[in-house]
Protein backbone atom coordinates (compact mmCIF):
# COMPACT_ATOMS: atom_id res chain seq x y z
CA UNK A 1 0.00 0.00 0.00
CA UNK A 2 1.85 3.27 -0.97
CA UNK A 3 0.18 6.56 0.65
CA UNK A 4 0.64 10.03 -1.28
CA UNK A 5 0.31 12.67 1.09
CA UNK A 6 -0.79 16.21 -0.71
CA UNK A 7 -0.90 19.75 0.03
CA UNK A 8 -5.09 20.00 -0.35
CA UNK A 9 -7.81 18.99 -2.26
CA UNK A 10 -6.51 20.70 -5.32
CA UNK A 11 -3.17 18.55 -5.03
CA UNK A 12 -4.94 15.73 -4.33
CA UNK A 13 -7.33 15.77 -7.50
CA UNK A 14 -4.67 16.34 -9.36
CA UNK A 15 -2.14 13.54 -8.21
CA UNK A 16 -5.18 11.15 -8.91
CA UNK A 17 -6.02 12.52 -11.85
CA UNK A 18 -2.38 11.97 -13.16
CA UNK A 19 -2.41 8.09 -12.34
CA UNK A 20 -5.86 8.13 -14.53
CA UNK A 21 -4.03 9.97 -17.36
CA UNK A 22 -1.39 7.95 -17.17
CA UNK A 23 -3.36 4.24 -17.51
CA UNK A 24 -5.69 5.56 -20.11
CA UNK A 25 -2.29 6.57 -22.43
CA UNK A 26 -0.52 3.16 -21.22
CA UNK A 27 -3.93 1.07 -22.23
CA UNK A 28 -6.18 3.66 -24.34
CA UNK A 29 -9.13 0.51 -24.48
CA UNK A 30 -9.18 0.61 -20.43
CA UNK A 31 -11.34 -0.32 -17.80
CA UNK A 32 -11.89 2.17 -15.45
CA UNK A 33 -13.71 1.37 -12.14
CA UNK A 34 -15.21 5.03 -11.18
CA UNK A 35 -16.62 6.27 -8.19
CA UNK A 36 -19.03 8.64 -6.77
CA UNK A 37 -19.35 10.90 -4.26
CA UNK A 38 -18.11 14.57 -3.01
CA UNK A 39 -14.29 13.61 -3.04
CA UNK A 40 -13.97 12.70 -6.47
CA UNK A 41 -15.21 15.45 -8.26
CA UNK A 42 -11.67 17.37 -8.39
CA UNK A 43 -10.42 14.66 -9.99
CA UNK A 44 -12.84 14.35 -12.90
CA UNK A 45 -12.63 17.87 -12.93
CA UNK A 46 -8.98 17.54 -13.50
CA UNK A 47 -9.57 14.63 -16.66
CA UNK A 48 -12.12 16.90 -17.90
CA UNK A 49 -10.08 19.66 -18.12
CA UNK A 50 -7.18 17.55 -19.78
CA UNK A 51 -10.14 16.22 -22.58
CA UNK A 52 -10.33 20.14 -23.48
CA UNK A 53 -6.71 20.39 -23.69
CA UNK A 54 -6.47 17.37 -26.20
CA UNK A 55 -4.38 15.48 -23.93
CA UNK A 56 -6.59 12.51 -23.30
CA UNK A 57 -9.18 10.60 -25.13
CA UNK A 58 -11.83 8.58 -23.84
CA UNK A 59 -13.05 7.07 -27.32
CA UNK A 60 -11.70 3.36 -26.05
CA UNK A 61 -11.98 3.81 -22.43
CA UNK A 62 -14.86 1.76 -20.60
CA UNK A 63 -16.62 2.02 -17.32
CA UNK A 64 -17.79 0.40 -14.12
CA UNK A 65 -19.33 1.97 -11.38
CA UNK A 66 -19.39 0.57 -8.10
CA UNK A 67 -22.20 1.53 -6.74
CA UNK A 68 -25.98 2.49 -7.15
CA UNK A 69 -29.38 4.02 -4.76
CA UNK A 70 -31.86 0.68 -4.89
CA UNK A 71 -35.08 2.54 -6.45
CA UNK A 72 -33.28 5.45 -8.61
CA UNK A 73 -33.32 5.39 -11.90
CA UNK A 74 -30.80 7.41 -14.62
CA UNK A 75 -32.80 10.85 -14.11
CA UNK A 76 -33.07 11.03 -10.62
CA UNK A 77 -30.54 13.93 -9.58
CA UNK A 78 -29.46 11.49 -6.85
CA UNK A 79 -28.63 8.77 -8.84
CA UNK A 80 -24.64 7.88 -9.47
CA UNK A 81 -26.17 7.55 -13.08
CA UNK A 82 -26.51 10.98 -13.15
CA UNK A 83 -23.97 12.21 -10.89
CA UNK A 84 -21.20 10.22 -13.40
CA UNK A 85 -23.32 11.99 -16.38
CA UNK A 86 -23.14 15.88 -14.87
CA UNK A 87 -19.35 15.12 -13.28
CA UNK A 88 -17.99 12.98 -16.42
CA UNK A 89 -19.39 11.33 -18.47
CA UNK A 90 -21.11 14.72 -20.52
CA UNK A 91 -17.63 16.41 -20.89
CA UNK A 92 -15.14 14.16 -22.51
CA UNK A 93 -15.78 11.57 -25.86
CA UNK A 94 -16.51 8.73 -23.93
CA UNK A 95 -18.96 6.45 -25.53
CA UNK A 96 -21.96 5.92 -23.05
CA UNK A 97 -22.90 2.68 -24.26
CA UNK A 98 -19.32 1.73 -22.84
CA UNK A 99 -20.35 3.34 -19.50
CA UNK A 100 -22.17 0.86 -16.53
CA UNK A 101 -23.46 1.77 -13.24
CA UNK A 102 -25.47 -0.98 -11.57
CA UNK A 103 -29.17 -0.96 -12.30
CA UNK A 104 -30.79 0.14 -9.29
CA UNK A 105 -34.30 -0.33 -10.65
CA UNK A 106 -34.10 -3.27 -11.45
CA UNK A 107 -36.92 -6.13 -10.87
CA UNK A 108 -34.56 -8.32 -8.95
CA UNK A 109 -31.47 -7.14 -7.26
CA UNK A 110 -29.96 -10.48 -6.93
CA UNK A 111 -29.97 -10.99 -10.81
CA UNK A 112 -29.18 -7.74 -11.41
CA UNK A 113 -25.90 -8.53 -9.45
CA UNK A 114 -25.23 -11.43 -11.01
CA UNK A 115 -25.26 -9.69 -14.51
CA UNK A 116 -23.02 -7.07 -13.14
CA UNK A 117 -20.47 -9.51 -12.00
CA UNK A 118 -20.47 -10.88 -15.18
CA UNK A 119 -20.29 -7.91 -17.11
CA UNK A 120 -17.06 -6.52 -15.29
CA UNK A 121 -15.44 -10.81 -15.84
CA UNK A 122 -16.62 -10.08 -19.67
CA UNK A 123 -14.96 -6.59 -20.01
CA UNK A 124 -11.91 -8.58 -18.67
CA UNK A 125 -11.35 -7.24 -14.76
CA UNK A 126 -10.94 -3.56 -13.73
CA UNK A 127 -7.61 -2.03 -14.79
CA UNK A 128 -8.19 1.00 -12.13
CA UNK A 129 -10.71 1.06 -9.41
CA UNK A 130 -11.17 4.91 -8.10
CA UNK A 131 -11.83 4.54 -4.31
CA UNK A 132 -13.82 7.64 -1.80
CA UNK A 133 -14.11 6.06 1.68
CA UNK A 134 -17.13 7.09 3.80
CA UNK A 135 -16.83 7.90 6.98
CA UNK A 136 -17.09 4.92 8.77
CA UNK A 137 -15.01 2.80 6.29
CA UNK A 138 -16.96 1.85 3.64
CA UNK A 139 -16.03 1.64 -0.21
CA UNK A 140 -18.78 1.42 -2.61
CA UNK A 141 -21.35 0.35 -0.11
CA UNK A 142 -19.44 -2.33 1.34
CA UNK A 143 -20.76 -1.35 4.70
CA UNK A 144 -19.16 -2.63 7.93
CA UNK A 145 -19.92 -6.25 8.59
CA UNK A 146 -18.63 -9.26 10.39
CA UNK A 147 -17.61 -10.67 7.18
CA UNK A 148 -16.27 -9.53 3.52
CA UNK A 149 -19.42 -10.27 1.50
CA UNK A 150 -18.46 -12.51 -1.30
CA UNK A 151 -20.38 -11.19 -4.40
CA UNK A 152 -22.07 -7.61 -5.57
CA UNK A 153 -25.42 -7.70 -3.97
CA UNK A 154 -28.16 -5.44 -2.32
CA UNK A 155 -26.90 -4.11 0.80
CA UNK A 156 -29.01 -2.25 3.78
CA UNK A 157 -26.66 1.52 4.65
CA UNK A 158 -26.14 2.00 8.16
CA UNK A 159 -27.87 4.73 9.84
CA UNK A 160 -24.15 6.44 9.50
CA UNK A 161 -23.91 6.60 5.79
CA UNK A 162 -27.71 7.37 5.54
CA UNK A 163 -26.85 10.34 7.82
CA UNK A 164 -23.49 11.02 5.75
CA UNK A 165 -25.51 10.65 2.69
CA UNK A 166 -28.32 13.07 3.42
CA UNK A 167 -26.71 16.00 2.71
CA UNK A 168 -27.55 15.31 -0.67
CA UNK A 169 -31.28 14.76 -0.63
CA UNK A 170 -34.49 17.44 0.66
CA UNK A 171 -34.91 15.07 3.83
CA UNK A 172 -33.15 12.73 5.13
CA UNK A 173 -36.34 10.24 4.34
CA UNK A 174 -35.75 10.92 1.09
CA UNK A 175 -32.22 8.55 1.32
CA UNK A 176 -32.70 5.27 -0.21
CA UNK A 177 -31.99 2.60 2.43
CA UNK A 178 -30.60 0.66 0.09
CA UNK A 179 -28.27 0.32 -2.14
CA UNK A 180 -26.64 -2.25 -4.95
CA UNK A 181 -22.52 -2.60 -4.30
CA UNK A 182 -19.49 -4.20 -6.14
CA UNK A 183 -18.42 -6.19 -3.11
CA UNK A 184 -15.14 -5.66 -1.67
CA UNK A 185 -13.78 -9.20 -3.46
CA UNK A 186 -14.47 -7.60 -7.00
CA UNK A 187 -12.57 -4.49 -5.67
CA UNK A 188 -9.84 -6.53 -4.74
CA UNK A 189 -9.63 -8.24 -8.09
CA UNK A 190 -9.04 -4.83 -9.86
CA UNK A 191 -5.54 -4.10 -11.49
CA UNK A 192 -4.40 -1.00 -9.51
CA UNK A 193 -6.49 0.57 -6.90
CA UNK A 194 -6.67 4.10 -6.01
CA UNK A 195 -8.18 5.21 -2.96
CA UNK A 196 -8.47 9.40 -2.26
CA UNK A 197 -9.71 11.40 1.05
CA UNK A 198 -9.53 14.72 2.42
CA UNK A 199 -10.55 16.58 4.91
CA UNK A 200 -10.22 16.16 8.59
CA UNK A 201 -13.29 13.72 9.38
CA UNK A 202 -11.47 11.06 7.32
CA UNK A 203 -8.30 11.17 9.27
CA UNK A 204 -9.18 8.42 11.65
CA UNK A 205 -10.40 6.27 9.33
CA UNK A 206 -7.58 6.67 6.41
CA UNK A 207 -5.55 5.93 9.97
CA UNK A 208 -7.60 2.49 10.70
CA UNK A 209 -7.61 1.73 6.39
CA UNK A 210 -4.17 2.21 6.45
CA UNK A 211 -2.43 0.98 10.00
CA UNK A 212 -5.18 -0.85 11.49
CA UNK A 213 -6.18 -4.66 11.86
CA UNK A 214 -7.46 -6.46 8.39
CA UNK A 215 -11.46 -6.72 9.04
CA UNK A 216 -14.60 -6.48 7.62
CA UNK A 217 -15.36 -3.65 10.73
CA UNK A 218 -13.52 -1.71 8.35
CA UNK A 219 -13.93 -2.28 4.94
CA UNK A 220 -11.23 -0.34 3.53
CA UNK A 221 -8.48 -2.35 5.52
CA UNK A 222 -8.50 -5.42 2.55
CA UNK A 223 -7.02 -2.88 0.87
CA UNK A 224 -3.76 -3.90 3.14
CA UNK A 225 -3.57 -7.08 0.77
CA UNK A 226 -4.27 -5.21 -2.17
CA UNK A 227 -0.69 -5.70 -4.67
CA UNK A 228 -1.48 -2.00 -6.04
CA UNK A 229 -2.84 0.05 -3.96
CA UNK A 230 -2.19 3.60 -3.37
CA UNK A 231 -3.55 5.84 -0.63
CA UNK A 232 -3.68 9.82 -1.97
CA UNK A 233 -4.84 11.89 1.13
CA UNK A 234 -4.69 15.44 1.65
CA UNK A 235 -2.57 17.18 4.98
CA UNK A 236 -6.20 17.00 6.90
CA UNK A 237 -6.88 13.67 6.18
CA UNK A 238 -3.46 12.37 7.02
CA UNK A 239 -3.41 14.21 10.51
CA UNK A 240 -4.34 11.09 12.72
CA UNK A 241 -1.18 9.45 10.78
CA UNK A 242 0.97 11.99 11.70
CA UNK A 243 0.03 12.37 15.07
CA UNK A 244 0.39 8.42 15.95
CA UNK A 245 3.11 7.39 14.00
CA UNK A 246 5.25 10.61 14.23
CA UNK A 247 5.83 11.04 10.17
C1 LIG B 1 -20.99 7.19 -0.75
C2 LIG B 1 -20.42 6.33 -1.87
C3 LIG B 1 -18.97 6.01 -1.66
C4 LIG B 1 -18.21 7.27 -1.26
C5 LIG B 1 -18.77 7.81 0.02
C6 LIG B 1 -18.02 9.01 0.56
O1 LIG B 1 -21.46 6.46 0.32
N1 LIG B 1 -21.15 5.11 -2.04
O2 LIG B 1 -18.44 5.46 -2.86
O3 LIG B 1 -16.84 6.98 -1.13
O4 LIG B 1 -20.12 8.17 -0.25
O5 LIG B 1 -18.50 10.18 0.01
P1 LIG B 1 -17.77 11.57 0.05
O6 LIG B 1 -16.69 11.50 -0.97
O7 LIG B 1 -18.83 12.55 -0.32
O8 LIG B 1 -17.24 11.76 1.42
Amino acid sequence: MKIIRCKDYEDMSKKAAALFFSQIHMKPDCVLGLATGSTPVGTYKQLIKWYEEGELDFSKVKSVNLDEYVGLDGTNDQSYRYFMNENLFNHVNIDKANTNVPNGKADNMNEEALRYEALIESLGGIDMQLLGIGNNGHIGFNEPSDAFDKITHEVKLTDSTIHANARFFETIDDVPKTAISMVIGTIMKAKKVVLIANGPKKADIIYETCFGPITPNVPASALQMHPDATIIVDEEAYATILAKRGE
